[in-house]
């Protein structure tokens, strides 16, 4: 199976750029941060607070997450409900980036991507997937863009979607801050793999990226 790995920090187009790749290639695009998304949603109802507490480890067994595609679209199943709808706050980023830095977690929804890439073909996205899910993919892509760029798309993403009162400087704050705890966490922590390209994408189009990595699937071939 052929695997293109995609990995950067918050807000640096991954998902945008990894679905128009999936669908150009004709592979299939797992979003893992949806999956990690999913999980602080299951702790959020089940009233766990931080990474201390006890119940975890006995909750994480009752945890089934699954992924299906509608019309080409990752739907994230929590337990057996669709909660796709639900996870783009960036509360729940927030919640996600704190509950990701817990090893059972980690295990738990890196054993699945694992699985899913062994089925098809696959561009997946998130922060470990060059250097722990997949180490082995055939192309591996650090992405990136400046904080002030990344929090700009952020803040025209959420404006699109109906939300009035925004601080685009807040936003910036945010992303930085989830930035550096993913990048400084002990399991996994986001990084560029040793044979991952790097792009900064500040000063480029979503066609213009997209574009450039499809010219380095031809060359990897
Ligand atoms: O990509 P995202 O914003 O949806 O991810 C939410 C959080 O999930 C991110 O801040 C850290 C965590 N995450 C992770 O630890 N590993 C991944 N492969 C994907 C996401």
């Amino acid at each position: 199976m052929n695997s293109i790995a995609i990995d950067g920090p918050a807000g640096a187009g991954k998902s945008s750029i990894a679905k128009a790749l999936s669908k150009r290639l004709g592979y299939i695009y797992i979003d893992t941060g949806a999956m990690y998304r999913a999980v602080a949603l299951f702790f959020l109802d089940e009233g766990v607070k931080d990474s201390e507490d006890s119940r975890i480890e006995s909750l994480l067994e009752k945890l089934d997450i699954s992924i299906k595609y509608e019309d080409g679209t990752q739907k994230v199943f929590l337990n057996g409900v669709d909660v796709s709808d639900k996870l783009r706050l960036e509360q729940i980023g927030k919640l996600a980036s704190k509950f990701s830095a817990i090893g059972s977690v980690r295990e738990k929804l890196v054993a699945l991507q694992r699985k899913l890439a062994k089925k098809e073909n696959v561009v997946m996205d998130g922060r470990d997937i060059g250097t722990v899910v997949l180490p082995n993919a055939d192309l591996k892509i650090y992405l990136s863009a400046s904080s002030k760029v990344r929090a700009k798309r952020r803040y025209l993403e959420l404006l699109e979607k109906g939300n009035t009162d925004l601080d685009i400087n807040l936003i910036e704050d945010e992303i930085i801050k989830r930035d550096e705890a993913d990048m400084n966490r002990e399991i996994s922590p986001l990084k560029q793999a040793e044979d991952a390209y790097y792009l900064d994408s500040s000063d480029m189009t979503l066609e213009e990226v997209v574009s450039k990595i499809l010219s380095m699937v031809k060359e990897e071939k």
